[in-house]
């Protein structure tokens, strides 16, 4: 249901996150048919630049490797639906100018239904004045208007519900579309189907079956030119409150009564409200010091010299309801470490001893990126005359079964998800709300609000991250395999 006569416009459209992830996703889904007919973009900005320089740049980060003239064509027709206003975020005068642009767009379309989408690509500094004029100079009253709007959703319980209920004198839930762009993960959509598609996956879904569960988010550069915005946040708000508790709110749902946005996010919702804040004794702090010809933390510019941000956290949350009491649930996240990686990994308890002694537990790897792929670690009789077991997987990787398929970005589902009025893959309030609860307390911790701050565990760029972390999630009853087991697809490219 795209609707046609649809304006989007971009906010900061001069900034990193426009150029890099917002303009890109636009461009993949207009190259492929999927933005509504007559679309127009409309990028604002404090910059000023005509539309030629502003083309130039939103379309910078558009990749075309082979120089494929298709390509190159669709980039040409992208450019002419692109025009740019230079204004302020804080002035109306400079929403109402915004509003004539809008204007003179729309007079061009067939009918004089006009729907528009706002996309807030800024900091958040200025979201709320930029809700509030948009609302007040730019919402269209022949049509649908949707605003999307991207985290740092507050730094607390309370920043964010404050945050919250400012935005919500101007836009209604149904009209705001929060985004955590890990929803949009192919992986993290099949989630659903996994678990609830699979009698086999959901028979085993539970503290009988499973001994302890890592996501983990593995990143192999530092905070290189971030280093300003990532001190003022940590790993622990960048990505594990978010991009981490969503992963693990499907992951430990109960079933949905249907698909539909609001009962997804009711289960969702339910399953965290059963997570205790975690407490300090749960959690591994590190910092990246110089490793590996690469700087430190530390040695960015843009970082504090005696800053004790954490860049690795990880930290282990319980579950109180009958599918999952006892079974830890560890989330972990570092920059600068030895790998890209971002995998859920569910280890199954140790198999009745008697006739097995010392075998690999069975463990369900998701492998959300690089290269989707769920694989099972099973044990089977090494073939031939010995009667040994042998730890081996069946494996289901997308590159192999999927030959031909395109995997959309994170950014163009979720775009696609917010034309189309489609919540079910953003973050509701309450969402917000309860993920806020279970981290506020260790984060006023490490903020050194209850006393002095927590020192991170050094650990070298291009590591596995700090010395402490095996001990720390062998205590959580995670056994590792044995030495010589490695999964034989990890290549696969
Ligand atoms: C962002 C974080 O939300 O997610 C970044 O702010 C992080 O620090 C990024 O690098 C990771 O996203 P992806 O899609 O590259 O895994």
């Amino acid at each position: 249901q795209l609707r046609d006569n649809t304006v989007i416009v971009v906010f900061g459209a001069s900034g990193d996150l426009a150029k890099k992830k917002t303009y890109p996703a636009l461009f993949g889904l207009y190259r492929n048919g999927y933005l509504p007919r007559d679309v127009h973009i409309v990028g604002y900005a404090r910059t000023k630049m005509d539309d030629k320089e502003y083309q130039k740049r939103t379309t910078a980060y558009i990749k075309n490797p082979n120089d494929d003239p298709e390509i190159a064509a669709k980039i040409e027709e992208f450019k002419k639906i692109s025009t740019y206003v230079s204004g302020g975020y804080e002035d109306s005068p400079s929403f109402q100018n915004l509003a004539k642009h809008l204007q003179s767009i729309e007079k061009n379309y067939p009918s004089r239904e006009t729907n528009r989408l706002f996309y807030l690509a800024l900091p958040p500094s200025v979201f709320v004045p930029v809700a509030t004029h948009t609302k007040e100079c730019c919402y269209s009253s022949m049509g649908i208007n949707r605003i999307i709007v991207e985290k740092p959703f507050g730094k607390d319980l309370d920043s964010c519900r404050e945050l919250l209920s400012s935005l919500k004198q101007s836009w209604k839930e149904e009209e705001t579309y929060r985004i955590d762009h890990y929803l949009g993960k192919e992986m993290v959509k099949n989630l659903l189907v996994l678990r609830f598609a699979n009698v086999a996956m959901g028979a085993a879904w539970d503290k009988n079956s499973i001994s302890n569960v890592q996501i983990s988010f593995k990143e192999p550069f530092g905070t290189q030119g971030r280093g300003g915005y990532f001190d003022e946040f940590g790993i622990i708000r960048d990505v594990l409150q978010n991009h981490l508790l969503q992963v693990l709110s499907i992951l430990t749902m109960e079933r949905p009564v249907s698909f539909s946005s609001e009962d997804i996010r009711d289960e969702k919702v339910k399953v965290l409200r059963a997570i205790p804040p975690i407490t300090k004794e749960d959690v591994l702090l590190g910092q990246y010091v110089a490793g590996n010809n690469e700087p430190g933390y530390l040695d960015d510019d843009t970082v504090p010299k005696d800053s004790v941000c954490p860049t690795f956290a990880a930290t282990v949350l319980r579950i109180n309801n009958e599918r999952w009491e006892g079974v830890p649930f560890i989330l972990k996240a570092g920059k600068a470490l030895n790998e890209a990686k971002v995998e859920i990994r569910m280890q199954f308890k140790d198999v009745t001893q008697g006739i097995f002694k010392d075998i690999s537990r069975n463990e369900l790897v998701i492998r959300i990126q690089p290269s989707e792929a769920v694989y099972l670690k099973l044990n089977s009789k090494t073939p031939g005359y010995s009667f040994r077991a042998i730890p081996t997987e069946m494996d289901l990787t997308y590159k192999r079964r999927f030959t031909d398929t395109k995997i959309p970005e994170a950014y163009e589902a979720l775009i696609l998800d917010a034309l189309k009025g489609d919540h079910s893959n953003f973050v509701r309030d309450d969402e917000l709300d309860v993920a806020w609860k279970i981290f506020t307390p260790i984060l006023h911790w490490i903020d050194g609000r209850a006393g002095p701050r927590p020192r991170p565990s050094p650990y070298p760029y291009g590591s596995r991250g700090p010395k402490e972390l095996d001990s720390f999630i062998e205590k959580q009853g995670y056994k590792r395999p044995e030495a010589d087991y490695s999964w034989p697809t990890t290549n696969l490219s």
